[in-house]
Parts: structure tokens; sequence; C-alpha cells
């Protein structure tokens, strides 16, 4: 099993990590004939600093964790968070089955509320229907679950749950409710309407904890912290993008939908009609302990990691097999950078520690004359 705890790791040069992490000078390579099949009108590739997030173990695993991100500290400060965390045994967390939902939006139902009751008539036969538009994810044992109704005014929204395996599953979303919408208005009734997945899959929540008995400075005030940010939605969006500063420099190293996991942390918070924090901490027995749930549309196959051979090399680095092991992973880097950076804003300020980075970036910037 590989070792995430490298020490001195940061002061080796850049030729030593790279040769310490295998396929290191794969990793975030992208070759502009491969982006050119990406995207419309390519003239290049976009740089990111590609760094690894040290001191990781999740579940017993130890994971070596590939973050592109270019804001100077959220490395380091993660890589040291999981160090703290490592002394308690290291990051726990599970991810719920792979359901991803799909929305078939019907207006000016007739009888609204006994769509419902018109539906699970049909139920079985919608459900096969978009099965067969997707034989590949059912030959590998994911497909069409569920049928659910909800009635908006004069409007239904029918949603289908799909188990898209270790897909992020969006096209096989959408294709199941282009293929389904028809039947579904046919049973139903009314006129058809927007056939989309949700960005909010609440069937697929990640939740991750920590134990830190020891090297928290502020244990008390990362507490203070949380409740802070548990009272007012201004800082709680702060922290939340302190959260989402580990989740998406792993979702982009590892070519993730970003804007899908965004978009979905956010709604998630608003749940409840206010914007609240994702993750508590609290003093449990002595110890420090964090929490963090959040919906996470990930895939290991499939998406920009079919095809990104830069991405491919860092989700084998990574090790993980599964979307759910990934979207473990993912969380525990949330719960990282949030534990660090609470801990150094309840402690001197992250101030210190950001303008020696930002002082490197200077000379950089003056070197080359900008
Ligand atoms: C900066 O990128 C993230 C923080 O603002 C997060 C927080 O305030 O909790 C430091």
């Amino acid at each position: 099993m590989m070792n995430s705890r490298i020490p001195g790791f940061y002061r080796m040069s850049l030729a030593e990590r790279r040769a310490l992490v295998a396929a290191g000078d794969q990793i975030g390579r992208l070759p502009v004939e491969v982006a050119d099949r990406m995207s419309e009108n390519v003239v290049g590739c976009h740089g990111l600093p590609l760094s690894v997030g040290l001191n990781f173990r999740v579940n017993g695993i130890d994971r070596l964790l590939p973050m592109a991100i270019e804001e100077p500290s959220v490395v380091a400060a993660a890589s040291r968070a999981a160090l703290m965390v490592r002394g308690g045994g290291g990051f726990t967390g599970e991810a719920d089955p792979a359901i991803m939902t799909a929305q078939v939006q019907l207006d000016a139902v007739p009888d609204p509320a006994g769509a419902s009751a018109r539906l699970a008539g049909c139920q079985r036969e919608i459900l096969a229907v978009g099965d067969r538009s997707i034989p590949s994810m059912v030959a590998r044992g994911g497909g069409c679950r569920d049928l659910e109704t909800r009635v908006l005014d004069d409007m239904v929204v029918v949603h289908i749950h799909v188990d898209v395996g270790n897909a992020m599953g969006a096209n096989l979303c959408d294709t199941v409710a282009e293929a389904t919408a028809p039947m579904i208005a046919a049973c139903v009734g009314g006129r058809l309407g927007l056939r989309i997945l949700t960005n909010l899959p609440l069937r697929r929540l990640v939740r991750v904890s920590a134990r830190v008995a020891d090297g928290v400075a502020c244990a008390d005030g990362v507490v203070r912290a949380t409740r802070f940010a548990e009272a007012d939605p201004m800082r709680a969006v702060t922290h939340n993008k302190g959260i989402m500063n580990g989740i998406d420099a792993v979702a982009l190293a590892l070519g993730q939908d970003w804007r899908a996991i965004e978009a979905g942390a956010h709604a998630f918070a608003a749940m409840g009609g206010v914007y609240r924090p994702l993750s508590s901490w609290r003093i449990e027995g002595g110890a420090l302990v964090g929490r963090l749930e959040l919906p996470l549309a990930v895939g290991t196959v499939g998406g920009a990691i079919g095809v990104h051979p830069g991405a491919r090399a860092a989700l084998a680095l990574c090790g993980v097999e599964s979307a759910g092991e990934l979207a473990v992973v993912m969380a525990a880097a949330g719960l990282a950078s949030n534990l660090a950076a609470l801990d150094a804003l309840a402690g001197d300020g992250i101030q210190r520690g950001h303008m020696r980075l930002h002082q490197r970036r200077l000379e950089v910037s003056h070197a080359a004359g900008v």
C-alpha cells in the first residue's frame, strides 16, 4: 500500500517530486490534438499548478491527492490538516449509491393531483424504455430504478432515478429523460417541457468525518467558527468556499465537472431555506470532530476522464477504483481544507502563510516582467 506521508516532499526539487510520484510526467498532460477533439475553436491548453495533497488516509487507505489550483496555501494547508486527522485514524466516510435524477417537465397538466396515480400505471413500461436507451450502462449493472412525481402548481415534474454506476451520469440521465419523455407525457398529460438531469442529486450524497485529538491549535475557535457560519449565511458562504477549495482542486485535476459539483453543493447548503455551512465541528469526548455532507456527482469512467490522458494519470495516482470511493476522497479533501482554514482563522489568521507564498509569486511575476 502506498504511503501518503512523505516528510520533506515540499523541500525536494521538482524533478525529485515528479520521480517520486509514479507517472509524474503524465499527470495533467493534455496534448493539444486531444483538446481539439474535446471542445470547439481550440487554440491551446490552459495550465494550472498540479500538486499532490499529502498525508491523507481515508477509510484506512493512504491516498495521494492530485490537486489543480492556482491559489497559494490550499495544498499545504489541506496536507497539514490531513496530518492532524491522520493522528486520529484518518477520515472515514461513505457514499450513497450512484443515483442521478432526470427531470421531465409537463405544463398545463389536467388534474395534476392525479398524476402520480396515472404514472404508477405506466411505471414499469417507462423504466423499461429508459433502460433500453442506455444499454451499456444496464449491461454494467446500472439503469433506471424509480419514478417520482412532483406537483408544482399546474405543472408536474417527473423524476427518473437512474443508477449510473461509476459514471458522473449527466449524459446518461439526459438520454433517459429524452427517451422516456413522450411516454411520460402520454401517461400524465399536459405539454412536454424540459428533459434534463438535476444538478442537485439528493440520492447521491457523500458523508465524511474526522476526529482530531492533537495538533489543532485552536479547537475551541474552530467550533466557534462553525457556530458563526451556522448563524450567518454571509460567513457560511466563505466557510463553504474553504471546503470547495479542496473539492474543486481534486475535481479539476481529475477532469470532473466542477460546475455541477459547485451548483449541487450550494443548492444543498440552501435546502432548508437558509444558506448553511456544509460542515460542522464540535468537541466530542475531548476531541475535535468534524462532519461534512454534500451531493457529489463524480465519475471514474466517461466524461473528460475517458479522453484526457493527464486526468487519467491523476486518477491512477489517487488509486480510487469507483465513483463512490472518489466521492469520499474528494469530501475528505474538502473537510481537510475547511479544518486548515478554520484553525488558521481562529488563531493568527491566514495572511502570514498566504503572504509568504504571495511573495514567491511576486518574484515570479517580476522575473517575467509582468
Ligand atoms: C480562502 O480561499 C478560503 C477561506 O476564506 C475559507 C474560510 O474563511 O473558512 C480562508
